[in-house]
């Protein structure tokens, strides 16, 4: 018998992996010392905590542990990345280069960087939500000062050809930053690989405590520069001032420990997940289409359209499963969603889709469930609407 609500909204956040909380109590109870005030045993310990986690967190990237910077999510690091290299850069020039599929916490920093006078470029992408590395190659200009490329997208799942637009960028002398919020931890993620300059990455999504993320910002065989965005005590290289958030902190590395050694078997586990799901809502079902690209996605992501069923009422009338219509950070604001509009869903189509995040904690009895649940709504609303749409009063209506 299998347990309800299920959870499908693994993209909007993840369970907090119980042996990522084990790791963390420690430092709300006995442990609770300052990582800056090492003159006795309680800092030293908390410091030592925190340099450990940072050795986690460069381990899963391939970064070095001085290139990680502490911050409260991938929201703060996208800000710190995009207005601290814009402001830092400012006397090489004003141009900065990103994608119309980005997460809102890339967008909203370009639109008041746009606002404080600098030139935002937003490449288009085509109808699988890939940008064509060729247009960031022309998109390029001698003000470029920073591209700015989402590994992989939090709603369709589509991942980004970025060592491709690493290497572009690398050719041309640009920075570049990339969102990986979504992609660290459920795919392999090496910033070398990559040729990425900044990374951004968020606990919360890969089982870790909400409210921490971290900044990769690369020094070993370039310097990147950042202006900093928080001033005050100086921590993190004067990056990213305020007191470590150690228990957090010990959170997030033990979740980037965990990905690092379950990734493959995990990876692989969720994909074959997924991949029943969506024969199972194809087999039931005529009038669905998969969004994003079929091949280059994340392992847990399905984003599907039913023809004929909005979204939201599907939602609501599949109670026991949690899943969504798109981006949970981008809720609060009205209409269809800008990253099926980007792929070219017109306003009913976009309407018509929900998002599927699978994860760690997911089960086959689970996802059979949930393909017998999703068939049954998906009839029964096409069977309402058709039924009134037949109604004779519907014609004066
Ligand atoms: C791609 C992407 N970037 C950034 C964020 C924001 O991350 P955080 O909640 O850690 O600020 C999210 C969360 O939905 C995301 O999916």
């Amino acid at each position: 018998m299998v347990q309800l609500p299920i959870y499908l909204d693994n993209h909007a956040t993840t369970r907090c992996d119980p042996r990522v909380l084990q790791a963390m109590l420690p430092y709300f109870t006995e442990k609770y010392g300052n990582a800056s005030s090492i003159n006795h045993i309680f800092g030293t310990e908390a410091h030592e905590a925190v340099e450990q986690a940072r050795r986690q967190v460069a381990a899963l990237i391939g970064a070095a542990e001085n290139e990680i910077i502490f911050t409260s999510g991938a929201t703060e690091s996208n800000n710190l990345a995009l207005k601290g290299v814009a402001r830092m850069y400012r006397h090489k020039g004003n141009h900065i280069i990103t994608v119309a599929t980005e997460h809102k916490a890339v967008l909203d920093p370009c639109k008041r960087l746009a606002h404080d006078g600098y030139e935002v470029t937003v490449l288009a992408v085509d109808e699988l939500g890939v940008v064509d590395p060729q247009c960031v190659a022309e998109a390029i200009r001698p003000q470029t000062i920073l591209v700015s490329v989402m590994l992989a997208n939090n709603e369709i799942g589509t991942i980004q050809p970025l060592a491709e637009i690493g290497r572009i960028c690398r050719e041309k002398g640009v920075l570049l930053h990339t969102d990986a919020a979504q992609a660290v931890g459920k795919i392999p993620v090496n910033v070398d690989e990559l040729q990425v300059d900044l990374l951004s990455l968020s606990g919360h999504k890969i089982y870790g405590p909400k409210g921490i993320g971290a900044l990769f910002v690369r020094k070993r065989d370039r310097r990147v520069r950042l202006e900093p965005q928080i001033d005050g005590g100086g921590q993190e290289s004067g990056l990213r001032s305020g007191t470590l958030a150690v228990p957090l902190i010990v959170g997030l590395g033990a979740a980037c420990q965990l990905c690092r050694e379950l990734m493959p078997q995990e990876a692989l586990r969720v994909k074959q997940l997924r991949d029943r799901l969506w024969q199972g809502i194809r087999e039931g079902l005529d009038g669905v289409r998969l969004n994003g690209h079929p091949v280059q996605r994340l392992p847990n992501n399905l984003n599907v359209s039913f023809a004929g069923v909005k979204g939201e009422a599907l939602l609501l009338a599949m109670k026991d499963v949690a899943i969504s219509t798109g981006s949970a950070c981008t809720t609060a604001r009205l209409g269809p969603s800008h990253v099926l509009k980007a792929i070219g869903l017109d306003d009913e189509l976009a309407d018509a889709s929900v998002r599927f995040g699978l994860g760690r904690f997911n089960t086959e009895e689970e996802i059979e469930w949930v393909i017998g649940q999703v068939i049954d709504t998906v009839r029964r609303l096409r069977r309402y609407a058709t039924v009134w749409e037949l109604r004779p009063s519907n014609a004066t209506v």
